[in-house]
């Protein structure tokens, strides 16, 4: 099979890894293989935010996971549970956040997040091809407030994900549906 069409179908969303670091060198391939996804109007909207493993950020993170948790279910999160959030943090190995310009104009705001979607698809790809692997969340680690203020950033922007980067321990098989079943040729 091509190699290309190969590493695309070998790429899986990975909540499983390793504990082994991750080199900053790889990291920024991987962010160098983003930056070349299409974007329209050439705007070029992908921000990255990188959380390593020594990251002092690594608190605030847990603090604000912890605050969506509790504003999304009306209850303090018991210690446990705080443990849980804490240890899961601190555990991830590179943590990417990754960003979409907003635009005054809307129809640019929705193909800016298009083309960060392909940045992070360029990304996961890329891992794939050096045995990397790439969890992409929406969760709520990606619906902390004020996460902009917390990394400092100017821009008006959107999350388009957190991306969980290291070396997978295990991943789950997936099925798709058969193209020919979605697909009309007229
Ligand atoms: C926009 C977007 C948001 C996603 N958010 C999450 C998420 O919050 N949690 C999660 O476990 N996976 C998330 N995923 C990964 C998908 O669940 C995953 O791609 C899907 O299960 C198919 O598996 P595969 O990517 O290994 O083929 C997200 C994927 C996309 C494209």
């Amino acid at each position: 099979m091509n190699e290309i069409i190969q590493i695309i179908k070998e790429r899986r969303n990975t909540k499983n890894f390793v504990d082994k670091d991750v080199a900053k060198i790889d990291i920024e391939t991987l962010l160098d293989a983003a930056i070349w996804a299409p974007n329209h109007r050439d705007t070029q909207p992908w921000r990255f935010v990188v959380i390593d493993k020594e990251s002092s950020l690594r608190d605030k993170i847990s603090e604000g996971i912890i605050s969506v948790k509790e504003l999304s279910s009306g209850k303090k999160q018991t210690d446990e549970q705080i443990e849980s959030i804490v240890k899961y943090v601190q555990s991830r190995p590179v943590l990417i956040f990754v960003f979409s310009l907003i635009d005054s104009n809307p129809i640019i705001t929705e193909e800016n997040y298009g083309a960060v979607c392909c940045a992070i698809q360029n990304i996961s790809l890329a891992a794939t091809s050096m045995d990397l692997a790439v969890g992409w969340s929406t969760g709520k680690i990606a619906q902390i407030q004020n996460l902009t203020e917390m990394f400092e950033l100017k821009e008006e922007l959107k999350v388009v994900g957190v991306l969980t980067i290291g070396y997978p321990s295990s991943q789950q098989s997936k099925q798709r549906i058969d193209f020919n079943e979605i697909t009309s040729w007229l």
